[in-house]
């Protein structure tokens, strides 16, 4: 965990600065807008989530910064690395950046992987991309190495397997391992522990924090479940309905949210101390995303609102590195959870 001015960044420039990033997919029944005026910092070694329930566009952020957005998506807004922008880059050009400078973990690691080669020959590939001259021992030996710190035993017997050998767990830490493959600055773990049970879910976190102390990559933690964040992530990012609602440093997220949204996505969580697994759901549905109303998108599930809401809205900041987007932020911030 690192200090509130290395999270907040007075001290370090941010490696990924996105800005107004806005993700629009053209389908038969309407454009749908995935992602409205996104923005927010990475920096070097930190760990940022991004929280929201499903279709809330947190795909669509990754596989913006990425360059891996389908054909009917439309980007606009800004995705800088190290000051490069990178939305409108070429394949080509971007291919420099994938894999070596920002890399990937996606949640369906049976899907990613190539079933016709061998967890090592696919760790040696990827290695190889960006390392061409690089001799076919160094990489054999560089693929065991990989499976070693991403915690899989007997290594060398691994990487002679096929995917379909490994477990659920086993395979995602794989691809946790092709993630780091090139030690890239920035780390994208799409919703990486989804597809686990409660117990491999809490291995491969732990996977994906040990790692991060030995590369130093920056983490970009992309989940639907609050719960997976708590142990890992400096800072939080809650999305709904493609905006941002609330950004804050964890500690505040979790103790003083001041938004509406994030204490129903806390409410929601299981808690040991009542005995409970799973609370409530937050009541209702988000509104289409052909139609958002204008105004708050949260307004027509939200125990707060009130005839305001519907006026355009601004962030709040409600603590240093806390802003919520929400006309009563200060008010709902002071009432403890
Ligand atoms: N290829 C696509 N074509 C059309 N709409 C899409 C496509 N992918 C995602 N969407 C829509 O974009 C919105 C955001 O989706 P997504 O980024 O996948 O959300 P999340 O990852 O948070 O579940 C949703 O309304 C979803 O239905
Ligand atoms: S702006 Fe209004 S509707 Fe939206 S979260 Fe705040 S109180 Fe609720
Ligand atoms: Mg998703």
């Amino acid at each position: 965990m690192k200090s509130f001015t290395e999270v907040t960044g007075e001290a370090t420039a941010p490696l990924l600065s996105v800005r107004d990033l806005c993700v629009t997919y053209r389908t038969d029944a309407g454009p749908v807008v995935a992602l409205d005026r996104l923005s927010f910092d990475l920096r070097a070694g930190e760990t940022l989530s991004i929280v929201g329930e499903s279709g809330s566009g947190k795909s669509a952020a990754s596989l913006a910064v990425m360059g891996l957005l389908p054909r009917n998506a439309v980007a606009a807004g800004s995705v800088r690395f190290r000051g490069q922008e990178l939305l409108g880059l070429s394949d080509r050009e971007m291919r420099t950046v994938r894999g070596r400078r920002i890399a990937m973990v996606f949640q369906d690691a049976l899907a990613a992987l190539n079933p016709m080669m061998t967890v090592g020959a696919q760790l040696a590939e990827a290695v190889s991309v960006h390392d061409p001259d690089i001799s076919r021992a160094a990489l054999r030996d560089r693929a065991v190495e990989l499976l070693d710190l991403v915690g899989i035993s007997d290594p060398r017997t691994r990487a002679g397997q096929y995917p379909h050998e490994l477990s659920g767990g086993m395979r995602q830490r794989v691809m946790i391992a092709t993630g780091i493959a090139n030690e890239p600055d920035v780390l994208i773990a799409d919703e990486p522990t989804t597809a686990l049970d409660v117990t491999v879910q809490a291995q491969v976190l732990d996977v994906l924090g040990r790692v991060q102390d030995r590369t130093k990559s920056a983490i970009l933690l992309i989940t639907h479940d609050l719960g997976v964040v708590a142990g890992l992530a400096d800072r939080v990012l809650v999305l709904y309905c493609g905006r941002k609602m609330e950004e804050a440093p964890v500690e505040p997220l979790f103790y003083r949210s001041a938004h509406p949204y994030t204490r129903g996505l806390l409410a929601a969580l299981p808690r040991i101390d009542r005995g409970t697994r799973r609370l409530a759901q937050i009541a209702g549905q988000p509104p289409s995303p052909t139609e958002r109303p204008p105004g708050c998108p949260f307004q027509n599930r939200c125990p707060h609102a009130e005839d305001r809401c519907a006026e355009s809205l601004l962030p709040v900041t409600v603590g240093e590195g806390h802003t919520a987007v929400c006309l009563r932020a200060s008010e709902i911030a002071s009432v403890t959870p």
